[in-house]
């Protein structure tokens, strides 16, 4: 197998950091990575928003877990067990206290096809770097919040994909793989 396909198979969503921030120059590097996806028409109707301030990572966590225990309510069973797993392992059960979040923000005619593949490549980017990352839809939850709103600022006609959150892993290892269904394929 080559790095590129061993790439693919180590990654994994971790959810556990150390309290270690990543280098600008390091993030600029899985950035690039993620704005080298392909594009409709070659559009690339996206950026990047960067949280890595402690006191704004803190408004993002503040906001995310009040919304993320109203999801949770109501959320199917098996989804709550899931999620008691995790929560009893971690203090922010929305961000993770993850060193980064980025927030890739679409815009465009393509961008709900587009931006996922930016967001793939950066967590694959920051596997090969030794660096976790893991897509927060819960933290989503955080932009209905009017403060949070402000600091991201969204327009008209965007949309927010992710936020991908990134950070050291608190363990060397990554988590094992959850488990796969074999590919269901129709060869003609
Ligand atoms: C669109 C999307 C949204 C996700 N949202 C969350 C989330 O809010 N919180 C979380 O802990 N994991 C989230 N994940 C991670 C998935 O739970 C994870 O990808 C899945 O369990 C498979 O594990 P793997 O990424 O290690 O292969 C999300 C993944 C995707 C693709």
């Amino acid at each position: 197998m080559n790095d590129v396909l061993k790439n693919i198979q180590a990654r994994r969503s971790v959810r556990l950091f150390e309290n270690e921030p990543i280098h600008r120059a390091t993030l600029e590097v899985i950035i690039d990575a993620g704005n080298n996806a392909p594009s409709g028409m070659n559009t690339q109707g996206w950026r990047f928003v960067v949280v890595e301030t402690p006191s704004v990572r803190e408004k993002l966590t503040a906001a995310g877990i009040p919304k993320y225990k109203e999801w949770l309510e109501t959320a199917p069973k098996q989804a709550q067990e899931a999620r008691a797993l995790i929560d009893s392992k971690v203090i922010d059960p929305v961000f993770y206290s993850a060193a980064t979040a980025v927030f890739v923000v679409g815009h465009g005619m393509a961008k709900d096809m587009d931006c996922p593949m930016v967001c793939q490549n950066m967590m694959l980017a920051a596997r090969s770097l030794g660096i976790g990352s893991c897509w927060i839809y819960m933290g989503q939850l955080a932009l209905a919040d009017d403060e949070v709103k402000n600091i991201i600022q969204i327009k008209d006609g965007e949309t927010v994909y992710g936020p991908i959150i990134f950070g050291y892993p608190k363990d060397e290892a990554f988590p094992p793989a959850p488990p796969k269904n074999k590919p269901v394929i129709q060869w003609i």
